[in-house]
């Protein structure tokens, strides 16, 4: 599910007409389903009911304190990697005691700070961090709680910027390092509690093969783990992929095709009945690191069409968000379906680039793509934006960070507001 379609000839998220939020809030917006991302938190959490299990949702898909806020509500614990996520996550009420801290980079500020929070686990991504963690917990006369992240050297088969989980990646440490590495630990770390074994092995995995070969290649080092060191958990990371393309049904609206061997759905059924079989005689609590699967297809950002230019080689919908906004397309060659908010009244087509303000050729958000005409005035969503969207928005071109609204039923709250420019200028002298 993820509660966008057309009601009456308009787009609406669950019982709220875009359009209207567009013309109240203005665009460039961000909107979200609030019932999308709590479904998605509880298909998961149904689909892994057969083993101990935790979902640490991966906050830097989308850090919104009342995102955050609504997955608290619904138990869920949270994965971060810094500070500033911390930060956030207590302000909206979440439990440090649900937290797992994971980055390669982690600060002495930000493992003081996640020491006296009294997080779950601190996810370490090599030797060098391990010891540095047992001296910082040594000088605060406390015992940091630590999982090692084993880079189990598979291939996520996805985009190789969001690929984490071969040799050559910067991420965890080598597979036939680890249980020397936790020997080590046990006999020369006495600040280090070693509590768990964690991996993630990429993100926007469309396949259920990666996730089963690095689960049964890492299943022998994790039980002898647990019978010499007893560890207590393993967190088999995030990395579920979601439906790019044709992510409205088809049914719906019928006007745009399937791409063949893009996006093979991978259902968190499927991804509950491969693993569960296999993680729940370890004896383990599982833990789950999920962010797009929970919130990427619960959020769209709509936009204004501003111009329409035809040149000797194209046209071009220049719209009013650009790059800044949402920069997956930019730089993963992310596809995000674009859907006018009015439902075309025609099966006509055209040939066009949607492009963004910025004064870059990489401010696109589809180039060569068959759409609706729509015209100057009108708006459309960018869909499946609800992960990595708004996280990722930046000030580039000093434009002001868009506004976000959460949808409940028929209910719509602005849960960041627009940023105005006296703002954008903040702290500077
Ligand atoms: N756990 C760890 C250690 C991670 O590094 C990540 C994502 C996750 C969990 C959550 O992965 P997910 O379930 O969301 O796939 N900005 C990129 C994605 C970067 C992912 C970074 N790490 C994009 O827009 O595609």
């Amino acid at each position: 599910m993820h509660g966008f379609s057309y009601k009456s000839g308009s787009l609406h998220c669950e019982e709220v007409d875009l359009n209207s939020l567009a013309t109240t809030y203005g665009t460039p917006l961000y909107v979200y389903s609030g019932g999308t991302i709590t479904d998605h938190f509880r298909r998961l959490d149904e689909a892994l009911s057969g083993v101990p299990h935790e979902i640490a949702y991966a906050v830097k898909a989308n850090s919104n304190l009342s995102v955050l806020r609504l997955l608290a509500a619904q138990g869920a614990g949270f994965d971060i990697v810094s500070g500033g996520e911390l930060f956030r996550v207590i302000k909206a009420g979440g439990d440090p005691g649900h937290c797992t801290f994971a980055g390669v980079g982690k600060t002495r500020a930000e493992i003081i700070y996640a020491l006296n929070e009294g997080i779950y686990s601190f996810n370490v991504e090599s030797e060098d961090e391990l010891r540095y963690l047992n001296q910082v917990a040594g000088e605060l006369g406390l015992i940091a709680p630590a999982a090692v992240r084993v880079n189990p050297n598979v291939d996520a088969k996805t985009h190789k910027y969001i690929s984490t989980g071969k040799s050559e990646n910067k991420f965890g440490v080598d597979f036939e390092s680890i249980a020397d590495l936790y020997e080590r630990a046990s006999n020369d770390l006495p600040h280090i509690r070693l509590r768990g074994l964690q991996m993630h092995i990429g993100s926007q995995l469309t396949s259920i093969a990666p996730f089963i070969e690095a689960v049964e290649k890492v299943t022998p080092l994790v039980r002898l783990l647990k019978q010499r060191h007893g560890i207590e958990f393993w967190s088999i990371g995030g990395g579920i992929g979601i439906v790019y393309h044709n992510s409205l049904e088809s049914g719906a609206a019928g006007w745009w095709q399937q791409r063949e061997g893009t996006d093979a759905p991978l259902t968190i059924e499927r991804y509950g009945q491969e693993l569960v079989p296999r993680l729940k005689d370890l004896g383990l609590k599982i833990l789950l690191e999920p962010g797009r699967y929970i919130v990427g297809n619960a959020g769209v950002l709509l936009t204004r069409c501003l111009y329409e230019k035809k040149g000797l080689a194209k046209t071009f919908k220049i719209v009013d968000a650009g790059m800044n906004d949402l920069i997956r397309p930019a730089l993963y060659e992310g596809h995000h379906e674009i859907v006018p908010l009015t439902e075309p009244a025609s099966d006509e087509r055209v040939m066009v680039d949607v492009v963004g303000p910025i004064c870059e050729s990489g401010d696109f958000f589809c180039q060569d793509r068959e759409l609706p005409d729509f015209q100057p005035g009108e708006c459309v969503a960018l869909m499946s934006a609800g992960a990595y969207g708004f996280a990722m928005a930046s000030n580039y071109n000093s434009r002001p960070l868009p506004a976000e609204v959460l949808v409940e039923g028929a209910t719509a709250r602005v849960i960041r507001h627009r940023q105005d420019l006296d703002a954008l200028i903040e702290g500077e002298s």
